[in-house]
């Protein structure tokens, strides 16, 4: 039971974001966790990251700006850390006491928040997003846009229940958190901007492995060290792209240095086609086209 809830713990708070920052927008990150019952983890706590890049983390009552080598304590007023901490234990309260009327109770619960906030022009104007979780579950979505607010409910519960905390956090949401978000992304933007606009290229291996126990030999194309996160990795036979059921692998992984890293195969029979990997990044001005038997330079 208590190993089910960590590894859901952990999964969540190592997934990186995955829709941050399409092309120009940058996004604040906001994941808390409140757990209910006796594990070596903190009551309440939550980090915070700009885009893929962690920058704080609060635990035990105490915000910690985690800086590089300069000091960021001046990056979130003391005042807001107050607010938005209290206000999210306390909501985390209310939420496990309305799932407790449910007659759901574990000796072991775990609730989580995420806040995204977006930045899609210099106008201030930009998006923001609440995801609620229990026991590794998402209940409910809300999202604020353009001054309109849209509600995913999934959780079963009775609006009457719910419609007081909504419109609480409407107000909460347009006069507080919304502004802040924006103007700690903006602050954060300043002072890590060659940290997030940093770029690195891709190094690429397209090479094919000894027969495997199913008798086919997997071709295998990997993009190592790259950053930022968006990459685009084809496989082609004889010039035309190989239809994803084809092909294993694709997800994005984290390197230890703050790179990325993406592989994707195909079992190939003996036959005369020609494969080539293409490859397109932010730090290329080119499409990358590697053919089987060639390794890149660089
Ligand atoms: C970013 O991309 C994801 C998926 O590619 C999409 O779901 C999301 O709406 C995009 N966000 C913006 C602001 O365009
Ligand atoms: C720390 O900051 C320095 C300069 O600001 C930068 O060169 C270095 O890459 C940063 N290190 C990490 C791990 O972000
Ligand atoms: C629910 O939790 C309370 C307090 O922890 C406990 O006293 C009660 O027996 C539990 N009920 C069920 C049905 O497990
Ligand atoms: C920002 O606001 C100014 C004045 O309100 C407007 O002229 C401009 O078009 C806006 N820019 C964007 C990207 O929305
Ligand atoms: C924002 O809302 C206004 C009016 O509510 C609407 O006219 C406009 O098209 C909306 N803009 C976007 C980008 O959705
Ligand atoms: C939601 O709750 C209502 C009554 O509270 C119940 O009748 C309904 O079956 C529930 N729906 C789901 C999907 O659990
Ligand atoms: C990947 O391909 C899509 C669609 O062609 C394009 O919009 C996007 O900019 C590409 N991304 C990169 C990193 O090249
Ligand atoms: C490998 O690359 C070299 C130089 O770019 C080229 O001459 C050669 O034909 C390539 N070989 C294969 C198998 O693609």
């Amino acid at each position: 039971m208590l190993g089910i809830w960590i590894d859901i713990l952990v999964l969540l708070v190592l997934l990186p974001p995955s829709s941050a920052s399409n092309g120009s927008g940058h996004s604040l990150w906001l994941l808390s966790t409140y757990i209910q019952g006796e594990t070596q983890f903190p009551e309440f706590s939550y980090t915070t990251t700009l885009d893929d890049i962690t920058v704080g983390y609060y635990k035990s009552g105490t915000y910690f700006p985690r800086g590089n080598t300069t000091n960021e304590d001046d990056v979130v007023n003391s005042d807001y850390i107050r607010g938005i901490s209290d206000y999210m234990y306390h909501s985390f309260l209310r939420r496990a006491a309305l799932l407790r009327q449910d007659g759901q109770n574990d000796s072991l619960d775990v609730y989580q928040t995420l806040v995204v906030c977006e930045m899609l022009d210099l106008n201030n104007s930009g998006k923001m997003l609440t995801k609620d979780a229990a026991r590794g579950c998402t209940t409910d979505e809300i999202c604020y846009f353009n001054n309109t607010f849209t509600y995913k409910v999934i959780l079963n519960i009775s609006q009457d229940v719910l419609k007081p905390h909504l419109e609480e956090f409407k107000l909460k949401y347009m006069k507080f958190y919304q502004p802040v978000c924006i103007s700690t992304l903006k602050y954060y933007l300043k002072k890590r901007q060659n940290e997030v606009n940093r770029k690195a290229a891709p190094k690429i291996r397209f090479v094919q492995k000894a027969n495997s126990d199913s008798g086919g030999s997997p071709v295998s194309c990997l993009a190592t060290g790259f950053y930022p996160r968006h990459i685009n990795l084809t496989l082609f036979r004889d010039g035309q792209p190989v239809s994803d059921h084809e092909i294993t692998g694709g997800d994005l992984l984290p390197n230890g240095d703050g790179t990325y890293q993406m592989r994707k195969s195909l079992e190939i029979s003996a036959d005369k086609h020609k494969y080539s990997c293409s490859v397109t990044h932010l730090s290329l001005d080119n499409k990358l086209i590697i053919e089987l038997g060639n390794e890149s330079s660089e």
